[in-house]
């Protein structure tokens, strides 16, 4: 039996659970608190970081009492502590590793400082059995990319976008339209009564031979359509939402194909195709990906949404897969706002 303090606090949600991982292999998420800080920045439009990291520091220690009180045990029945160590808004980061190592030096436990995309790319297998390797979409608000999830701490990157993240985009776009904050799950919701065939909207990169992406254009797309139709009408709202998830849709669904055929050829037989990072709790990408992959024959993995967003469960499972591998970290592990998870194929001043 192996059981984790898990915190996570990379960005704009608070969140502390407690993931146990019997002797027979079974995951079990005991708790996992989370607190999002929607409110508190809806504001501004936007995640503010000053505001993020003084909102984690205000709520994290109530979280993670009510994390254990749920589990039902105290620090002393733990078997380590992790945190996410980035990459993310570096305030935020330091509340959190900071928070987990005094924990685990008052109590003596190993420390996990976990990067937030590995803990992401590992999810599917706290509610699954999936077998190395696989093929990860990872889509969140700052990262897209397709990887191959070769073990614990080997991730090869296959594609990347070439500009903006998914959810960047579908954050941005809600806010042309003044859908408020956070676009992702405002512009889904609107685009369900829309028409997707309205607005003839770009398809970044489609066809193209490397697994990349591209969102920038089909964003300013989003915003010349909308800027010929002032005032727009509810209406007009519902098919640009549309029209733009489709466009991404598309994308997806073309460049995950050539990102399957990138693994084979380069990696071997994935076990599955993955998706995991908020954008993963779109039903419609979901539902894309599950097409894709049934035509590629893979098998496909969608952690349930409340795991695809930013959470502490995700943290703790990954702080498992590496402490079982004893892969623990030292007191002097370091906060990192940028920290990639293929370190080789990483840009210089690529976003990490
Ligand atoms: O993984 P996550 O919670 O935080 C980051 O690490 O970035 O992802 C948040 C991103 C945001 O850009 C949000 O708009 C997007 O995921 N997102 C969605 C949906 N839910 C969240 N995008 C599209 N459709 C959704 N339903
Ligand atoms: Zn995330």
């Amino acid at each position: 039996m192996m059981r984790l303090l898990g915190i996570e606090t990379t960005c704009d949600e608070t969140s502390a659970a407690v993931v146990a991982l019997g002797p027979d292999g079974t995951r079990t998420i005991l708790s996992n608190r989370i607190r999002s800080q929607d409110d508190a920045h809806r504001p501004f439009g936007g995640v503010v970081p000053e505001i993020a990291a003084r909102a984690h520091v205000e709520i994290l220690d109530t979280l993670i009492k009510d994390a254990m009180v749920e589990a039902g045990f105290g620090f002393d029945a733990l078997d380590g502590v992790a945190a996410a160590a980035g990459p993310g808004l570096i305030g935020g980061v330091l509340v959190g590793l900071t928070t987990a190592k005094a924990i685990a030096l008052g109590t003596g436990k190993p420390l996990l400082a976990i990067n937030h995309l590995e803990a992401h790319a590992l999810t599917p297998r706290l509610v699954e059995d999936v077998a190395f390797p696989y093929l990860l979409l990872l889509a969140s608000g700052g990262h897209t990319q397709l990887v191959a999830v070769e073990d614990v701490g080997k991730y090869t990157r296959i594609g990347t976008t070439i500009d903006d993240a998914i959810g960047e985009a579908f954050d941005k776009v809600a806010k042309m339209l003044s859908l408020g904050f956070p676009g992702g799950p405002a512009v889904e919701q609107a685009a369900r009564d829309g028409d997707p065939e309205r607005f003839a909207l770009p398809r970044p990169l489609f066809g193209k031979p490397e697994p990349n992406f591209s969102l920038s254009g089909l964003k300013t797309a989003v915003r010349l359509a909308a800027e010929a139709i002032q005032p727009l009408t509810e209406r007009d709202v519902a098919d640009l939402c549309a029209s733009f998830q489709a466009a991404v849709v598309d994308c997806v669904i073309d460049r995950t194909r050539i990102g399957i055929r990138t693994f084979r050829r380069e990696i071997g037989t994935p076990s599955a195709l993955v998706i995991a990072g908020g954008v993963g709790a779109n039903r419609a990408i979901r539902q894309a990906l599950q097409r894709s992959a049934t035509e590629a024959g893979l098998r496909m993995v969608v952690p349930p949404p409340k795991l695809c967003t930013d959470n502490a469960a995700m943290i703790a499972w990954a702080g498992i897969e590496k402490l079982r591998r004893g892969m623990v970290d030292g007191f002097d592990a370091a906060a990192r706002p940028r920290w990639p998870l293929d370190e080789a194929r990483a840009k210089p001043g690529a976003r990490a």
